[in-house]
């Protein structure tokens, strides 16, 4: 669609008009098969299915006439919302978020008013954690120390030219989904995905190859710790699969919008993001090879590094794509276990990256053969007091993109290594 014919577009869904018929046929066969769609695990408004409408069907989210009987059906509201669905959205750039603040959480929520629906988070479902913890809906997901911010994505979705698709009026986590065609992901891993690239929004992202993680130098994290090399119990269902052929590609999807040039504002940071460099020669944990430096991995990386140069993660291996209790969407529970603590400030990151690289801080910086700070003198300089009770924040150092040139500011000599 051009650019003037989305402009075109957004002028009349703007005026809340909509024609819902016509397209109908053309989903038809998509639809039955998405999770909305279906007519077992379906939409169903309770004020619609006692109307005769079957499980499933359009009108469980699109009002065509924004009355039934007379009367406007469960949720009312006073004007009519964009695309005749049964209700609009605030999408507020700052949480908590509210049933009315977007119109899938009045039902992806534990108290959705139209219909309840569970889902819990990564580290629950594909994390191995417990179903009964973390998050129990969307909403909830949303509701927590970090999050995805809907009024920033809508903006950001909305003014870059790569989403023409996208309106004034769509809904923010139709950024990463399409209501039309997200399945059900837990139930067939990777062949159901619940999710559509941004940049291709009408096909759904990740069921087969080449869109698997298996089309990196990828290892599947544990999903139950083990101390020991073996290729079963990984993520993301608990199998032997650990080439990431059952893992969507994670990284083709979050970099549509974290690419490495996009500018991308975050009102909950109170900056524009750092960029995202997951291309050969980027970053450590993606497409940069690991330096010389005696890696302390744990397992199952210690061993598969003997044949693999170059791990390649999955976005999703640390982060959550909703919301968690940790600071930057980072996982509560990362390759087996639960983190040992909460991370509060990018200044304490020890309890995720100690899922992985083991060692103590002491030996990785300073004692190791290739410790990039061996020898060290002057120690207050770097540690602002007693090392063993003023760590160096980590902060300073270690985030996407980093190197540790921040020492120059504490007068000492960086070694300019790539650090994340
Ligand atoms: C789970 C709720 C839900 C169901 C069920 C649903 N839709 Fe939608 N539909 C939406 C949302 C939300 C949008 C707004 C899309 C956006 O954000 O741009 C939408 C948008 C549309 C559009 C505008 C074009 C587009 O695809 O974005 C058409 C046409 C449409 N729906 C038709 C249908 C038809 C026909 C059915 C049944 C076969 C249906 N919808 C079922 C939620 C739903
Ligand atoms: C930045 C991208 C992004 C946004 C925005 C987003 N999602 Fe998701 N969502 C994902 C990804 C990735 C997954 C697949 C991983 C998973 O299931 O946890 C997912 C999974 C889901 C699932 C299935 C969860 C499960 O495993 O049971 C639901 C339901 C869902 N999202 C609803 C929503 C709703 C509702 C919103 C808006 C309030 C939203 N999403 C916004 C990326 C996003
Ligand atoms: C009328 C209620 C309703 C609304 C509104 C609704 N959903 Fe759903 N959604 C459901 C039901 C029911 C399922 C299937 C639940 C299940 O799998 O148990 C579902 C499933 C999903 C799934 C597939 C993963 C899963 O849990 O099975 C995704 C992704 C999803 N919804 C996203 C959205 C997004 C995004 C919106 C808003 C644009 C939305 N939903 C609005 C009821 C709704
Ligand atoms: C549709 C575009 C889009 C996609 C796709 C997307 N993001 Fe984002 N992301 C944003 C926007 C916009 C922000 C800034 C708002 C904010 O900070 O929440 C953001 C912010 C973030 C932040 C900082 C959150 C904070 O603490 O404020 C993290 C971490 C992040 N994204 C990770 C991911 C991961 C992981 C994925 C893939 C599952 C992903 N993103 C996919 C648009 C996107
Ligand atoms: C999910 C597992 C995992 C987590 C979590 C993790 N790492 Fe890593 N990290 C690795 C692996 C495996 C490598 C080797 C990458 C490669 O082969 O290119 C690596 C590489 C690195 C390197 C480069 C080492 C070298 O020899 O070049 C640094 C520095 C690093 N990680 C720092 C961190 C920090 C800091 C954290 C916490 C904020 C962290 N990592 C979290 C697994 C992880
Ligand atoms: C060039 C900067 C720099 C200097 C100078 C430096 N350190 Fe460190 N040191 C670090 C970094 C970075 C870490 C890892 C983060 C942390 O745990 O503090 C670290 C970690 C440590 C730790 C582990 C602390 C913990 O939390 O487990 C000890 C102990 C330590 N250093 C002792 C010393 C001593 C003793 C000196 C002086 C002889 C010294 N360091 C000088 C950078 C420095
Ligand atoms: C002054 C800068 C600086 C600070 C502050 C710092 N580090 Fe590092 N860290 C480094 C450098 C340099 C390396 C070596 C990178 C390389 O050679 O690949 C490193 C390596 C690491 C590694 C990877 C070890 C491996 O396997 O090669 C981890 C994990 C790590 N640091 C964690 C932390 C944590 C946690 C903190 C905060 C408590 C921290 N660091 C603070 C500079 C720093
Ligand atoms: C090894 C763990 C790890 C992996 C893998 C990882 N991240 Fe992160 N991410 C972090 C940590 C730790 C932070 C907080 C430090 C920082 O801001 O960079 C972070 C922060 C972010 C931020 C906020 C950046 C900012 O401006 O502060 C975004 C956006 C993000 N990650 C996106 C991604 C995307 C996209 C991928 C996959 C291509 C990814 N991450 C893979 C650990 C990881």
């Amino acid at each position: 669609m051009s650019y003037k014919q989305k402009l075109t577009r957004k002028a009349a869904f703007g005026a809340g008009l909509f024609c819902l018929f016509l397209p109908a046929a053309a989903l038809a066969g998509a639809y039955l098969l998405s999770a909305h769609g279906s007519g077992t695990i379906g939409v169903e408004r309770a004020v619609m299915a006692s109307a005769g409408y079957g499980r499933g069907n359009c009108g469980h989210c699109h009002e065509m006439h924004a009355s039934l009987t007379g009367d406007e059906p469960a949720p009312a509201g006073g004007a009519a919302s964009p695309y005749a669905l049964f209700a609009g959205s605030l999408d507020p750039a700052v949480k908590p978020y509210l049933e009315t603040s977007n119109f899938c959480f009045y039902c992806h929520n534990s108290t959705g008013s139209a219909q309840q629906v569970t889902n819990r988070d990564y580290s629950a479902t594909f994390g191995g954690g417990g179903l009964a913890t973390g998050p129990q809906s969307i909403i909830a997901a949303f509701n927590q120390a970090s999050y995805h911010n809907l009024g920033d994505i809508k903006t950001f979705v909305n003014n870059s030219s790569a989403y023409l698709w996208f309106s004034d009026s769509s809904n923010p986590c139709d950024g990463c989904h399409n209501p039309h065609l997200a399945k059900r992901n837990w139930v067939s891993i990777p062949a159901n995905s619940a999710i559509s690239k941004p940049s291709s929004h009408f096909s759904l992202w990740g069921e087969a190859s080449p869109q698997l993680m298996s089309s990196y130098s990828y290892e599947a994290p544990y999903l139950t710790w083990q101390s020991t090399y073996v290729s079963a119990y990984r993520e993301p269902d608990g199998g032997s699969i650990t080439d990431g052929s059952k893992t969507p590609d994670y990284v083709g999807f979050c970099t549509d919008c974290h690419s490495s040039t996009n500018t991308i504002w975050s009102t909950t940071l109170n900056r524009n993001l750092r960029v995202i460099n997951w291309a050969v020669g980027g970053e450590k944990h993606g497409g940069l090879a690991r330096d010389s430096n005696p890696a302390n991995f744990r397992e199952p990386y210690d061993t598969a590094a003997s044949s693999k140069s170059n791990f390649v993660f999955s976005c999703l291996d640390c982060h959550e794509p909703h919301g968690s209790s940790n600071i930057m969407l980072l996982r509560r529970r990362v390759n087996g276990a639960e983190l040992s603590g909460a991370i509060s400030t990018v200044n304490a990151l020890g309890p995720l990256c100690s899922r992985c690289h083991s060692g103590g801080m002491e030996s990785i910086h300073h004692l190791v053969a290739n410790a990039p700070y061996p020898n060290p003198v002057q120690c207050t300089s770097c540690h602002g007091g007693q090392p063993s009770s003023n760590p160096v924040p980590c902060g300073n150092c270690h985030f996407h993109g980093s190197n540790d040139s921040w020492l120059l500011t504490k007068g000492k000599t960086p070694t300019y290594r790539k650090t994340f």
